[in-house]
């Protein structure tokens, strides 16, 4: 019978079964040879004896070079020695795609540098895959937490005109001689469609072009965005709270293995996450000697020295509308601080998701347009959804290779990506 690993692994002992996979290692031990077979659910232990298995196999096998693609028939054995208690106990094996000498050996990976320029290959590492594994459990539980509570998920353009979040990470494109570019956040399209649903959600790519090199930037990522009508920020906040820890809860029951594998430990934070206010910081900041103005952004050390005192996320709130876009609401009593919060991981991960109120009153938003010198033209479309009945709103965008590097415990941001995009590398 054909089977898959994780299958192989609830049949009765005994049972003969045939799998198909990749040959990810192989050892001789007195006579008997030893493969480990992959196949993306699982991997098991197949072991051949001359004499058992059929001597044209036994030479196959003896020969079979690693990430070479198999067909192994045999027999389910308990054995407490194989790694999860069981092996198959091989009778045949055949050959479906054979495999040159592979390229990544320990002597050959120089740095980690290496691992990237073979992406196409290393992805087959157990590590690597565990990874991306996380973060589809990530996506997973993302779609599983709106569809139960009624949000739509929509599907913005990611070339777009009007710039969200700003000229300075901007990809821009030639589209046919007018100026476009790749899109920094759903958000704008997001609020247009409240209007006609409620309550939506996104999961798709956006792009920034950050020259900085940080184990934190991609310059293409993907990012979970939800924006809902007549929601406030206090319950903007409180539904992030929701999302993550709903996000983190799935992720550990269903990938047990995948943070095992990671040598991960990763305890799912329980809601109500602490808030601290951005003049708060300001004065952790200057008391440790990394002062910086009242309203310019936080320095990323001053985010990472406070990220790593913390156990579990939290929220940074009332930022300087100096430091935000210029969609933000302010405060009724402070024209200069945004209803607005980052959130951030703990551990000295640093920010994983940004969300706000944002303007729904046309002269408002007109007047920060104009005060800001913006392209009013860009957001002419924008703008007139405020003359059209648009209530108070807001949303937020967690960055999803950011959320899978906090639970996966990854030291780099490019692990949690499939084919990274940094600004030294397009390539694989
Ligand atoms: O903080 P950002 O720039 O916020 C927005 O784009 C809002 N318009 C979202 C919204 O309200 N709908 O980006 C949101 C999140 C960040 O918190 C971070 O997790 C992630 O996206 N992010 C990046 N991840 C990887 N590489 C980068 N260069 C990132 N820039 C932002
Ligand atoms: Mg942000």
């Amino acid at each position: 019978m054909g089977v898959e690993i994780s299958e192989a692994f609830r049949l009765p002992e005994g049972s003969l079964v045939k799998i198909r996979g990749w040959v990810a290692s192989k050892s001789e031990i007195g006579g008997l040879i030893f493969i480990t077979l992959r196949d993306g659910t699982g991997y098991i232990q197949a072991a051949g004896k001359r004499g058992v298995v059929e001597e044209e196999s036994f030479q196959r096998l003896k020969e079979v070079a690693k990430e070479t693609s198999v067909e192994v028939e045999g027999t389910i054995r308990i054995d407490r020695r194989a790694p999860k208690g069981r092996e198959v106990a091989i009778k045949s094996l055949k050959i479906i795609a054979s495999a040159d000498k592979w390229p990544i050996t320990k002597s050959a990976v120089k740095s980690t540098s290496f691992l990237y320029d073979y992406r196409h290959l290393s992805i087959r590492g157990r590590k690597a895959s565990s990874v991306i594994k996380i973060r589809w459990g990530v996506i997973k539980a993302a779609i599983e937490f709106f569809s139960q509570r009624g949000y739509c998920l929509i599907s913005p353009p990611t070339i777009v005109q009007s710039a969200c979040e700003g000229g300075a990470t901007l990809f821009e494109l030639d589209y046919f001689g007018q100026k476009a570019y790749l899109s920094q956040s759903a958000q704008f399209y997001e609020e247009a469609a409240i209007c006609a649903l409620g309550k939506v959600f996104v999961i798709q790519p956006a792009f920034r072009a950050e020259k900085s090199k940080t184990p934190k930037h991609l310059t293409e990522f993907w990012m979970i965005e939800a924006e809902k009508a007549f929601m406030d920020q206090e319950e903007n906040m409180r539904l992030q709270e929701d999302l993550i820890t709903y996000i983190c809860k799935r992720v550990v029951e269903d990938h047990k293995e995948e943070l095992a594998v990671l040598g991960r430990e990763f305890k799912p934070p329980d809601t109500s996450f602490p808030r601290v206010t951005y003049d708060e910081v300001l004065k952790f900041a200057s008391e440790r000697n990394l002062s910086f103005k009242w309203g310019e952004d936080i320095p990323t050390a001053v985010e990472a020295l406070l990220s790593k005192t913390q156990s579990k996320p939290f929220f940074i709130t009332d930022y300087p509308l100096s430091a935000r876009s210029f969609y933000h609401m302010t405060k009724p009593d402070n024209e200069n601080i945004t209803l607005s919060a980052d959130l951030i991981a703990p551990e000295g991960h640093g920010e994983i998701a940004t969300g706000g109120q944002r303007i729904h009153d046309y002269q408002t938003l007109l007047k920060r347009i104009e005060s800001q010198e913006m392209p009013k033209e860009n957001f002419r479309w924008y703008l007139e959804l405020r003359r059209y009945g648009m209530p108070p709103h807001s949303g937020f965008g967690v960055g999803v290779e950011r959320l899978t590097k906090w639970i996966a415990g990854l030291r780099h941001i490019r692990a949690a990506s499939l084919f990274p995009r940094t600004p030294t590398r397009v390539n694989p």
